[in-house]
């Protein structure tokens, strides 16, 4: 296992045995980042759901389907990819996460995520990411566009769990995990073109 993948692995039990917020008194489990960092390509969703609570695995419920369905249309590997949550324990009700349960969880948890992978592109999967990383307020102005961040890259889309009952917003979703793709992609092969294996 490579350094990077031990340091994850040590966030990991950390995130399992957390008790630093009153999300640790509720939960069923922590739900800590899954995946690898092969492509270096992270998805950051809001918090865990019920099914995620219950298997302590991220994207695992009815949002989950959605974004393994939208990977396979982009052929993007789930396996090849690191997919988190800005909050890691489920809110009660699927509340959105208060502020102080973002700023723990962040400053403890996803900016080291973040640090220790150096991704490529990080994808924000829906409003809630949206303002936790970005201070930015509207998913509409900011869908299916990249904001650059130094040395950082984030490109925003929906929430996959946003697209559930509405056709035609599973379609903008993806399509833009489609459009994630091609910029990874295109910047792999400009990376090929420089260093040849
Ligand atoms: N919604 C999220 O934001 N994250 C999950 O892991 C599941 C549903």
């Amino acid at each position: 296992m490579s350094a990077h993948n031990g340091s994850l692995e040590s966030i990991k039990n950390e995130v399992i045995h957390c008790v630093l917020c009153g999300l640790s008194t509720t939960r069923t489990n922590a739900v800590p980042g899954s995946g690898s960092i092969t492509r270096k390509i992270i998805l950051i969703g809001e918090a865990p759901g019920k099914n995620e609570d219950e298997t302590g695995s991220p994207f695992v419920g009815s949002a989950g389907k959605i974004l393994d369905q939208a990977l396979i249309c982009a052929r993007i590997e789930r396996k090849e990819i690191y997919i988190t949550n800005v909050v890691k324990c489920r809110p009660p009700n699927n509340r959105v996460p208060t502020e102080e349960e973002i700023g723990i969880c962040t400053s403890e948890y996803l900016k080291k995520e973040i640090d220790i992978i150096l991704p490529k592109i990080i994808c924000i999967l829906g409003a809630t990411a949206l303002k936790s990383l970005l201070g930015l307020k509207y998913m509409t102005t900011y869908r299916g566009k990249i904001v650059n961040r130094p040395p950082l890259k984030y490109f925003i889309t929906y929430h996959p769990a946003a697209t559930i009952y509405n056709n035609k917003l599973k379609q903008i979703f993806f399509e833009d995990i489609q459009k994630l793709a091609k910029i990874v992609n295109a910047q792999d092969q400009t990376m090929d073109k420089f260093f040849p294996t």
